[in-house]
């Protein structure tokens, strides 16, 4: 019997690749705002998925068919995913962790960088202007090195993002479970998310931890957005609280602050911690292996559920 795997987007090649020989692949259009409605009606013939973190996978979406057997998420996250429903359901969930981490550690640092040396400010400015005058006081920012970098979550991105940091002369603080944010966060000139998110690290970064950073310090967040009540991150960077933030995740994705569009001292960007070709190309070699390897009844590569 020939299995179908439904891709929910247009993934790297490389996913059909490995599926295809095996599997009937049906592979949808890449499509924004997927309801939960439209997940039930795209899955409906899979035994086996490789989804988006966008697509809601509720408790419905997976009772909804029963010979689904593996959903297999193209990110190292699973927030979109009712991970208890499938466990009682008895429905695979694998992620695509470790592939990502340099892209994403290096895309922290480019945040940090952006923010701290006015990159992004500085870029514009030079386009309205057409010219490209020294002066001794324009667009000063401030230096990486000697300052303190608090991350919160030395697992494996943070770790990354660690080593890159002490080669640019920055001190490294950091943190994993159970140690003291608040500590991180007083003794800290740049403050970066590395922890995922769940009910426990929702608004992690809310007004009062806000209040406890630095006055003058960056917050850097490359993680999810929901781990920062946006509303008060806004607050405390016009207040001047907060210096700047770079930012590639936001609490209501896709939608974004529009207190943020507008400020100068943040940099924003599209959620592309993993948008490296060499890491979504291995990200989407994980994701079709994981759905492979359980419907021949192996062990998926990773496996959270
Ligand atoms: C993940 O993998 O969880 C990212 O947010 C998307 O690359």
């Amino acid at each position: 019997m020939r299995y179908t795997v439904v891709l929910t987007a247009e993934f790297p090649k490389i996913a059909r690749d490995i599926l295809a020989p095996h599997v009937d692949v049906i592979e949808h259009p890449t499509e924004h705002g997927r309801t939960e409605e439209d997940m039930i009606t795209i899955l409906a013939d899979a035994d086996g998925a490789i989804t988006l973190l966008q697509d809601p996978i509720t408790r419905r979406v997976l009772e909804s068919n029963p010979n689904l057997r593996i959903v297999s998420n193209l990110a190292v996250g699973y927030n979109n995913i009712d991970v208890e429903a499938a466990r009682e359901l008895g429905i695979a969930i694998g992620n695509t962790p470790g592939v990502l981490t340099e892209a994403t550690a290096d895309l922290t640092m480019a945040l940090m960088l952006a923010v701290l040396r006015r990159i992004v400010e500085a870029d514009r400015e030079l386009r309205e202007e057409g010219r490209c005058e020294w002066e001794p006081l324009k667009l000063l920012g401030a230096s990486l090195q000697g300052k303190t970098l608090g991350i919160v979550g030395m697992g494996r991105i943070g770790s990354a993002v660690a080593s890159r940091a002490r080669a640019f002369g920055m001190n490294v603080a950091g943190i994993r479970r159970g140690g003291s944010l608040e500590e991180l966060l007083a003794q800290s000139d740049v403050v970066s998310l590395h922890v995922p998110l769940s009910r426990e690290t929702r608004h992690l970064i809310d007004a009062g931890a806000l209040a406890k950073m630095k006055r003058g310090a960056y917050l850097i967040n490359t993680s999810r957005g929901a781990l920062v009540d946006e509303d008060a991150l806004c607050d405390a960077l016009e207040s001047g609280q907060l210096r700047g933030a770079g930012l590639d995740v936001y609490e209501f994705e896709p939608a974004v602050n529009p207190r943020l569009l507008t400020m100068k001292n943040v940099v924003i960007l599209p959620h592309i911690g993993s948008a490296t070709e060499e890491a979504r190309t291995a990200m989407a070699r994980i994701a079709a292996t994981n759905v492979l390897r359980y419907l021949r009844g192996e062990e998926p590569l990773h496996r959270v559920v």
